[in-house]
């Protein structure tokens, strides 16, 4: 099945990661689930690159696709210079370690049995040491996510908080020094005054161990707050992708305009709060044919049933799948 197409791609030939026409799906008992159906996308070295959308819109679909875990149904995915579809087990689990996976549940994520410095090396176990001082590099893996390495070293996952076997779980992913971090829904299952810590975190260990990052997540607020570009997906594929900066004062798509007005503004506060929309995702086993949004969508015509709209350019950087956005006229 087509996706939004390609008009979002870069020129760049040095991408940290390349994602063409992925496709994720799954046989289930009523037939199959189209979960991801035919993303591209692109990385800088360095950038961050927002995935947004409801719960079971496919984003962890995808984002395992692109660890090859399991690989997608159709697709390539590049890592650098690595076509990663193409590679024998042994050459994977080498590629894999250059791309680590950051979870939403941080405590299921670690060994309950391990001392939390032998999970930080786990990865360095398996691919060797060369000539490093283990205790040295669990202290600096501690210490480079804000730990006390004193403190937490001989602890198990059960004594920390949530917030720190999350730090935990993204030391154990930097120590192989990976090129691209993918985190999905990484502070999720955290309270707000530890999500900003964690973000805080992850920004400062793009920065300073030159990553590029995935972030996947359903909160407009994070994705906005830790992007460099944002693309939004709807029923496993591609409305929109714009400047993280743009999103709440351009976003063009209908789905998109919808995720922002259902995030709470600060004049809301006081009031009662609204029961969520009624209209629940479409089953992804039988997706609406043209556009997947269209049984919610207040714009809708008889044409989006038909044809399916293909990512438009409608302000530099900015490109949205749909039949009827228009350009922002002036204010
Ligand atoms: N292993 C699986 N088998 C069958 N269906 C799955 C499987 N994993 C995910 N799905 C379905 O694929 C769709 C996308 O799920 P998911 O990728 O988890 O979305 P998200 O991360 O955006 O919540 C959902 O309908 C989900 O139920
Ligand atoms: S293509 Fe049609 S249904 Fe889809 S978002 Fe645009 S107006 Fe809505
Ligand atoms: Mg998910």
């Amino acid at each position: 099945m087509a996706g939004s197409g390609t008009a979002h791609l870069r020129p760049e030939r040095d991408l940290a990661l390349a994602v063409d026409d992925l496709v994720v799906e799954f046989r289930v008992a009523g037939g199959t689930v189209h979960a991801v159906s035919g993303l591209h996308l692109d990385l800088l070295p360095g950038e961050t690159l927002g995935i947004l959308g409801e719960s079971g819109c496919g984003k962890s679909s995808a984002g395992r696709a692109l660890m090859q875990l399991p690989p997608p149904t159709s697709g390539t995915v590049r890592l650098g210079d690595t076509e990663l579809t193409a590679l024998s087990p042994r050459d994977m689990r080498r590629a894999r370690a250059r791309m680590q996976l950051v979870l939403q549940d941080p405590v299921s994520a670690l060994n309950p049995r391990r001392r939390v410095g032998d999970i930080v090396v786990e990865g360095l176990e398996i691919w060797g040491w060369g000539d490093r001082d283990r205790a040295r590099v669990v202290d600096e893996l501690l210490t480079s996510v804000g730990l006390d390495p004193e403190t937490v070293r001989d602890r198990r996952p059960h004594e920390l908080s949530g917030g720190q076997c999350q730090r935990v779980a993204i030391a154990r992913s930097l120590a192989l020094d990976p090129d691209v971090l993918i985190c999905d829904e990484p502070v999720s299952s955290l309270d707000v005054s530890v999500q900003a810590q964690i973000l805080n975190l992850l920004e400062r260990a793009r920065e300073r161990f030159e990553l590029s990052m995935v972030f996947i997540a359903h909160d407009v607020a994070v994705v906005k707050n830790i992007s460099d570009r944002v693309l939004v997906m709807y029923l496993g594929k591609t409305c929109e992708v714009l400047p993280s900066a743009a999103l709440e004062a351009s976003a063009r798509h209908p789905y998109t305009r919808l995720l922002l007005d259902s995030v709470p503004s600060a004049a809301d506060a006081d009031r009662v709060p609204q029961p969520a929309r009624a209209i629940e995702l479409p089953s992804p086993l039988d997706p609406p044919s043209g556009c997947r949004f269209r049984t919610r969508c207040p714009l809708a015509t008889e044409r989006c049933a038909v044809e399916e709209p293909v990512l438009r350019e409608l302000a530099p950087g900015q490109f949205v799948a749909c039949h009827h956005a228009e350009p922002q006229g002036p204010a």
